[in-house]
């Protein structure tokens, strides 16, 4: 799990970075939890990061992170539930920009949304209205969330995570494109060429494509039209904005 989280960790680090050389300002992250990136790589005193997490998260981050002298950039925190709060009105009042290219970056949420992210990334495109405006994520498909669902992994899943896992999105090509997003590119970390050897034994043990090899992808390749199949699988997407 560390080492999975670790490699996501890299390939959203890479997706910043892309954004950071396209000159995009404006960052927001949903369900930011503990992530350090934007602390930890070089934003530049113009950028704007809107951070958003669970009230309770948000205090505990904001402890953690209150002494960074590190990080140019402006870190706007707010604390809420996207599930049920309105965190579109709520980012506006805090100074979000819909006229600036955005980069909405959910790493490691959309899962703990019982609609897999849906609602949540049809607002995000109905707010970042300039073209050039990315949104990253990763998802879980349908047969990996029911698997996690059994009442043992749900039991690991409490201990370690302490929620459970609960939305799906096995074909974000589709969902993506029905919002209104283009470009969109849907990998799995294997697939996006990086060798994870330490964690393909287990992966393969466990079927989760995201975490075994190029070859285990290879003999097991997804079909983007296909709603599921079968194969529990860690996918991660990349779209944009284009009016
Ligand atoms: C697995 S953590 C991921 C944290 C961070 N993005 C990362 O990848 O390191 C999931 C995060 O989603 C947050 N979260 C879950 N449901 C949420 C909701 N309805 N509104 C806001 N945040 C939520 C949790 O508080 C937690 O911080």
């Amino acid at each position: 799990m560390a080492k999975s989280a670790a490699v996501r960790a890299r390939f959203f680090d890479d997706v910043l970075r892309d954004a950071l050389k396209q000159g995009i300002t404006q960052y927001v992250l949903p369900g930011v939890g503990g992530d350090s990136r934007t602390h930890r790589l070089d934003l530049p005193a113009s950028c704007t990061v809107y951070e958003l997490a669970l009230p309770d998260v948000m205090e505990y981050r904001q402890s953690v992170f209150a002494g960074d002298t590190h990080s140019a950039c402006t870190h706007v925190m707010i604390g809420c539930d996207m599930a049920k709060d309105d965190w579109v009105s709520i980012l506006k009042d805090k100074g979000f920009n819909p006229e600036i290219p955005t980069l909405f970056l959910a790493e490691g949420l959309c899962m703990y949304i019982p609609d897999g992210g849906r609602e949540l990334f049809a607002k995000a495109h109905s707010i970042m209205a300039r073209s050039g405006s990315i949104l990253a994520f990763d998802c879980l498909n349908r047969t990996f969330v029911e698997e996690e669902m059994k009442e043992d992994n749900m039991e690991a899943w409490r201990t370690h995570v302490g929620e459970g896992v609960r939305g799906h999105m096995s074909c974000p090509e589709t969902v993506l494109s029905d919002i209104g997003y283009s470009g969109v590119e849907v990998t799995e970390l294997a697939e996006a060429g990086v060798e994870v050897t330490e964690l393909a034994e287990a992966g393969i043990k466990h079927g989760y494509a995201s975490q075994g090899s190029i070859e285990f992808l290879r003999k097991h390749p997804r079909d983007p039209t296909c709603e599921d199949d079968g194969i529990p699988r860690n996918l991660f997407a990349v779209c944009m904005v284009e009016r």
